[in-house]
């Protein structure tokens, strides 16, 4: 998309002009390094409170076997062997490198250790997230009508008004996009029914293998990804979702679907696609509910807290989360004005980021977090 390219464009522009890298910038964007010399940090640090547990300072390269002590205390981490033990720790050391990088890449965010820091990428890539690279739409998806946009709240939150449960945790299974769909339902089978009951991932990832006719190769499929779109046909079609307590996650993908007609909680109406238009995506999430989003989450291995606004991040959808909100902060280091963001619910636990949740700046569809954007509306009975 030429929109995308130029956004990319400037990024780097940016990025040349204020700074530069030693690293290879390829992962946040598909940009080569060559070009990007070796000159010293001209960014604006940022200054954080190096007394708290993960959170990094000038020393924390130096010091990382003190770090890695803390963090296979705080995480419960144990290895089977001393060999895997002596991996872990220079993954370990290389996040370090990477969380340090991030920092610079994205000040407005605190980037640090986090129950990931001993994961390659490409493990994270694997384990964590999850979202097939597919878009054609399944049949049944509609395209959420425009809603007028010009008296929506300053700051919205769907937290406050109880459409969301409690942050889930999907362990070592890319099976996010069923955490995005099950949030979604939640939400807009409260906001039908005025109840608000936590809903079976575990459905879906057994028993949800919806396909686009075409791609045969990119089903929905367990902890090796899906998508939110298709699990809402899926969903549709099958009748709808469990409960939780009815059917509860295991994080694998190896067991029969369980489905039990008899024990459904939350019916899918239908399903939109909302346009990627901000406006728009805050009108659809005020009116209809939390919304399923997918997000490239390069960032995310190494966010603590803060809002989230790197100057150069891909738009390769790679993650499955869901929106809840919105909000402004005073915290703007280069243009020093209000900074908008919207509040993403996770499915890694609660003692991942902000109690589980992620703040991603707003304005310019960072990390594509505008790109696939789905409201769902469930049946009133
Ligand atoms: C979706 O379902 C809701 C609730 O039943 C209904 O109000 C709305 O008109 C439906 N939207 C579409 C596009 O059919």
């Amino acid at each position: 998309m030429a929109g995308n390219n130029a956004s990319i464009f400037l990024s780097v522009l940016l990025l040349l002009t204020a700074t530069s890298f030693r690293s290879s910038l390829a992962e946040y964007g598909g940009i080569a390094a060559d070009g990007v010399g070796a000159t010293e940090d001209l960014l604006i640090r940022q200054v954080v409170d190096g007394g708290e547990e993960g959170v990094l300072d000038e020393n924390s390269l130096l010091n990382a076997d003190h770090h890695f002590a803390i963090f296979k205390r705080r995480f419960n981490k144990a290895y089977r062997t001393q060999e895997e033990h002596d991996y872990r720790f220079s993954v370990f050391r290389a996040n370090l490198h990477r969380a340090r990088r991030h920092q610079k890449l994205d000040p407005s965010a605190v980037h640090g250790v986090t129950q990931f820091s001993d994961l390659t990428p490409r493990e994270f890539r694997s384990q964590l997230l999850g979202v097939n690279r597919r878009y054609r739409l399944p049949s049944d998806a509609h395209k959420a009508e425009i809603l007028p946009t010009n008296d929506l709240p300053t700051n919205f939150d769907w937290r406050d008004h109880g459409a969301v449960v409690p942050v889930k945790n999907q362990g070592s299974c890319g099976s996010c996009w069923s955490f995005s769909t099950t949030g979604a339902l939640e939400g807009a089978n409260f906001l039908a029914t005025g109840k608000l009951e936590s809903l079976s991932e575990q459905q879906l990832v057994d028993c949800d293998h919806e396909c686009d006719p075409e791609e045969k190769d990119s089903c929905d499929s367990g902890c090796n990804g899906g998508l939110m779109n298709s699990a809402f046909e899926y969903t549709l079609k099958a009748g709808g979702l469990m409960r939780e307590k009815d059917y509860p996650y295991t994080g694998t993908d190896r067991g029969a679907c369980k489905f039990d007609k008899t024990k459904i909680a939350a019916k899918v109406a239908n399903f939109s696609v909302v346009s990627l238009d901000e406006d728009q995506i805050a009108a659809n999430l005020v009116k209809h509910g939390p919304l399923a989003v997918a997000i490239n989450a390069v960032y995310m291995q190494t966010y603590m807290k803060g809002v989230s606004c790197p100057y150069i991040c891909s738009k390769q959808l790679d993650h499955g989360v869901l929106l809840v909100g919105y909000g402004a902060s005073g915290y703007a280091p280069i243009r020093m004005k209000e900074k908008q963001y919207w509040i993403i619910k996770n499915s890694w636990g609660e003692n991942w980021g902000e109690n589980g949740y992620y703040k991603i700046c707003r304005g310019r569809n960072i990390c594509g977090v505008d790109s696939m954007v789905s409201s769902v509306a469930a049946v009133k009975y």
